[in-house]
C-alpha cells in the first residue's frame, strides 16, 4: 500500500502529473492533454480538452467489461416492505430509457432537470439519464417545502421536473405532487412537462398537457433509448443547492471529467472499496453525501451500492442499519454521526447489532457534522470496526481532510478526521492571513487550486463564488470551518465560523429561518442560532421581539408552522421564544455567536463593541434556560 505522506506531497508538489495519472481511473472519448487549466484565475478548471461521460463510465463500460450480470443497485425499502436488485445490464437499460424518454420532452445538452424524489431507483436513474443527455441535473431533497423548491426552479430554470406522488416517512405519508403544484405556483420559471412517479402510497392528480406518468415515459423510452452524448470534461453534470449565511441557496456546480476523476480516485484510496464489493451510504439523495457516495462514486467504481428508504431508527427498530449489513454483506457503511447517535440512544447496549451477522463490514464512515468522541468510541466498540470520521462539504464535492483506508492506514484519533486528502492543500489561517502555527485556532482555508471534483463556480453567478469563497484570503478557499492542525498534522475541525448551522446532519442558514420569522407580521427582530442538541447535533433556536403592542397569544406556535410551511419540515424547528431585546454591536450586528455560547453552558466573553449590556444579560437566563 502506499504511503499517505508521499502521495500527499506527489499531489501538491506535482499536481498535473498526479492527476494526470488518476485520469486513466475513467474512460474517455478524447483523453485529455491538459490536465489543469489555469489561465483565468481564480477560476481553474481541470482535463479541460479530454471529452468524456459520466453515465458511460458509471454503467455501459462495466457492461462493455463483461459485468452487467453483477448487481449494481440493491434498493432496500423498510418503509415499503420491498427490496430490489438492478444488475449493471438492467440499470443501464432503464436509465437509457428515461434519457430517450427526457430527450422526447426535449431535454439535451445543458439543459436543466430538477429531480424532486423520494429515495426510489428511479431517482437514481433519473440523475443517469441527465448524466448520459450531458443535461444537468439538480436534485432537490424532499424535506425541503414548496417555497424551498420554488426558489431553486427559479435559479435552475429547468426543462423538465421529474418527481414522485409521495415519499414515505415512518409517521406518514409525505404527498409530493401538492408540493410540486404549489413550487410551479410560486415560481415564475413553468417547465414544459413534469414527470411523475405514482407510488400506491398517495396516487397524484396528474396536471393535463403538462404531467407525464413516469410509467408512460419509460415505455416510451424504451422503444428509443439514448446514447451516452459526448461532453467536454468541464461541462457541468449537477447543480446541487445549499444553505448560506443568507436566504438565497447557493448553486454549487459541478463538473464531469474532474468529478468523475476524483470520485473514482476516492473509492479505491480513501473508502478502500473495489469493483464487485458492497458499499452502502445512509444518507439521501437530495445531499452532496448522495450524490457523490449513493450514486456516482461507487458506480463509477463498479460496486454494489445500497439505497436505503428508511430510517436509523423506527424502521423498524435500532437493529435496522445491522439488519441491512447482514442482508446484503455490506463491506463500507457511511453515515451521518446523528444517525448512529440515534441508534445508540434507542440500543445503548448494542444488543440488535448482535443479532445481525455484520462480520461483512469491514470500515464505518462518518461525515456530514462533528463526530463527537462518545459515538466514535460507541460505535468502535459495538461493531468492532475502525470508525472513520472524515470532513467535507457540498462545495468540495468528496473529502478534504479523512483517514485514508486505501492508503499504508494511519492511526485514527477521537475528535480528529485526521489528515488533508492529497489534492487538498489544507491551512489554519489567522483573521491577517498568516499562517497560524501547531495547535493554533483560525480558519479552515484551501490553497488553489482545488483538486478535480471541487465546484467550479456557482451556477450563473461567478461573483457570488468570489466574494463567498475567495475574497476573504487571496489564494484560498475559505471554507466557512474553524479548526487547527496539532504537531502530527492531524486536523480538528470546530464547527462553522459563519450562520450557517447543522441539523441532524442537514446543512441549514438561519438567516433563511429568520427570514421566515420575519416575515410573520407581529414580528419586529429576530434572531435564530444553533443550540447544541445530544440526538442532532445542533438544533435551531429562535428568539424574537415583537411589535409594540401586539398580542403574543399563539404567535409563537405560528411562527413554528411558518418555517415548517417555508423551509419544511427539515429545518427541525420547534423552538422559539418571544423575548424583550436582542444584544446588538454599536454597528447593529446582533451578537448570535455570544448567545449561541450562552445557549451551550458556555462563558463567552462579551464583545467591547457591545451596544447595550443590559439587554444580555436580562437574556441570559433565558438562553441558559435556567
Ligand atoms: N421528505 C419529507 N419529510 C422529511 C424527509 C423527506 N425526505 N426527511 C425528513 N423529513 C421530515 C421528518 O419526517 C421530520 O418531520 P417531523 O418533524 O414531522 O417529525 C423532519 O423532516 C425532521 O427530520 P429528521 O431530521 O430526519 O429528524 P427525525 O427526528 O425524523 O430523525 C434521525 C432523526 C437522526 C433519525 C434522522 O435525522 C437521520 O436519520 N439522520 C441521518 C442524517 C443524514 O442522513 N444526513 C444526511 C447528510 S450525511
Ligand atoms: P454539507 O455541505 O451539508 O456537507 O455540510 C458541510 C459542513 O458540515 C461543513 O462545513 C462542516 O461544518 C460540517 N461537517 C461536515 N463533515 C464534518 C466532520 N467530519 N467534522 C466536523 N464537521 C463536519
Amino acid at each position: 500500500m502506499a504511503d499517505y505522506a508521499d502521495v500527499h506531497r506527489r499531489s501538491l508538489s506535482d499536481p498535473e502529473g498526479f492527476w494526470g495519472e488518476q485520469a486513466a481511473l475513467v474512460s474517455w472519448f478524447h483523453k485529455p492533454t491538459r490536465v489543469l487549466d489555469a489561465d483565468s484565475p481564480p477560476f481553474f478548471r481541470w482535463f479541460s480538452d479530454g471529452r468524456l461521460n459520466t453515465c458511460y463510465n458509471a454503467l455501459d463500460r462495466h457492461v462493455i467489461a463483461g459485468r452487467g450480470d453483477q448487481t449494481a443497485l440493491i434498493y432496500d425499502s423498510p418503509v415499503t416492505g420491498t427490496t430490489e436488485s438492478f444488475t449493471y445490464a438492467t440499470l443501464l437499460q432503464d436509465v437509457a430509457a428515461f434519457a430517450g424518454a427526457l430527450r422526447d420532452l426535449g431535454v439535451g445538452q445543458g439543459d436543466r432537470v430538477v429531480i424532486y424524489m423520494p429515495m426510489v431507483p428511479e431517482a437514481v436513474v433519473a440523475m443517469l439519464a441527465c448524466a448520459r443527455l450531458g443535461a444537468v441535473h439538480s436534485v432537490v431533497f424532499g424535506g425541503f417545502a414548496a417555497n424551498e423548491l420554488a426558489v431553486r426552479i427559479d435559479d435552475a430554470q429547468p426543462r423538465v421536473v421529474v418527481s414522485a406522488s409521495c415519499g414515505i416517512e415512518p409517521s406518514r405519508v409525505v404527498e409530493y405532487k401538492p408540493l410540486l403544484d404549489r413550487a410551479l405556483e410560486l415560481a415564475d420559471h413553468e417547465p414544459a412537462s413534469c414527470v411523475v412517479l405514482q407510488r400506491p402510497q398517495a396516487e397524484a392528480t396528474l396536471v393535463e398537457g403538462r404531467d407525464l406518468d413516469w410509467a408512460t415515459a419509460m415505455r416510451a423510452g424504451r422503444t428509443n433509448p439514448a446514447p451516452c452524448a459526448e461532453v467536454a470534461a468541464t461541462d457541468p453534470l449537477y447543480i446541487l443547492y445549499t444553505s448560506g449565511t443568507t436566504g438565497r441557496p447557493k448553486g454549487i456546480l459541478r463538473d464531469n471529467g474532474g468529478h468523475a476523476v476524483a470520485l473514482a480516485w476516492s473509492m479505491r484510496n480513501i473508502y478502500d472499496i473495489e469493483a464487485g464489493q458492497v458499499w452502502w451510504t445512509a444518507s439521501d439523495v437530495g445531499w452532496v453525501v448522495g450524490h457523490s457516495y449513493i450514486v456516482y462514486g461507487p458506480l463509477i467504481a463498479g460496486a454494489t451500492t445500497v439505497l436505503y428508504e428508511g430510517k436509523p431508527v423506527g424502521t423498524p427498530d435500532a437493529g435496522a442499519f445491522w439488519r441491512v449489513v447482514a442482508d446484503h454483506r455490506v463491506e463500507a457503511l457511511f453515515t451521518a454521526p446523528t444517525a448512529i447517535r440515534a441508534i445508540k440512544k434507542e440500543d445503548p447496549e448494542g444488543i440488535l447489532v448482535a443479532a445481525h451477522d455484520t462480520t461483512s463490514l469491514r470500515h464505518l464512515f462518518l461525515a456530514g457534522e462533528r463526530l463527537d468522541p462518545g459515538t466514535y468510541e460507541w460505535a468502535g466498540r459495538i461493531l468492532g470496526v475502525p470508525v472513520v470520521d472524515h470532513w467535507w462539504q457540498t462545495e468540495t464535492g468528496w473529502a478534504v481532510v479523512a483517514n485514508l483506508r486505501g492508503l499504508d492506514p494511519m492511526p485514527t484519533r477521537p475528535g480528529s478526521p485526521s489528515v488533508p486528502v492529497p489534492g487538498f492543500d489544507v491551512q489554519v489561517l489567522l483573521p491577517d492571513g498568516s499562517v497560524a502555527g501547531p495547535n493554533q485556532e483560525g480558519s479552515l482555508a484551501l490553497r488553489l487550486p482545488l483538486p478535480p471534483g471541487t465546484l467550479q463556480t456557482l451556477w450563473h453567478d461567478d461573483a457570488r463564488y468570489v466574494s463567498s469563497y475567495l475574497a476573504a484570503f487571496d489564494g484560498y478557499y475559505l471554507s466557512g470551518d474553524g479548526g487547527y492542525v496539532d504537531d502530527d498534522g492531524y486536523v480538528y475541525v470546530m464547527g462553522r465560523t459563519d450562520d450557517v448551522i447543522n441539523v441532524a446532519g442537514h446543512r441549514l442558514s438561519t438567516g433563511a429561518i429568520e427570514g421566515v420569522l420575519a416575515g410573520h407580521p407581529a414580528v419586529a427582530e429576530c434572531a435564530v442560532i444553533g443550540a447544541a442538541d445530544a440526538l442532532k447535533g445542533q438544533v435551531p433556536r429562535g428568539l424574537v421581539v415583537l411589535k409594540a403592542g401586539v398580542d403574543p397569544t399563539g404567535v409563537a406556535a405560528e411562527l413554528v408552522a411558518a418555517v415548517r410551511d417555508q423551509i419544511g419540515p427539515v429545518a427541525a424547528f420547534k423552538d422559539v421564544e418571544i423575548v424583550a431585546g436582542l444584544p446588538k454591536t454599536r454597528s447593529g450586528k446582533i451578537l448570535r455567536r455570544t448567545m449561541r455560547q450562552l445557549a451551550d453552558g458556555e462563558h463567552p466573553t462579551v464583545p467591547s463593541t457591545i451596544e447595550d449590556p443590559s439587554v444580555l444579560t436580562a437574556l441570559e437566563p433565558i438562553l441558559r434556560r435556567e
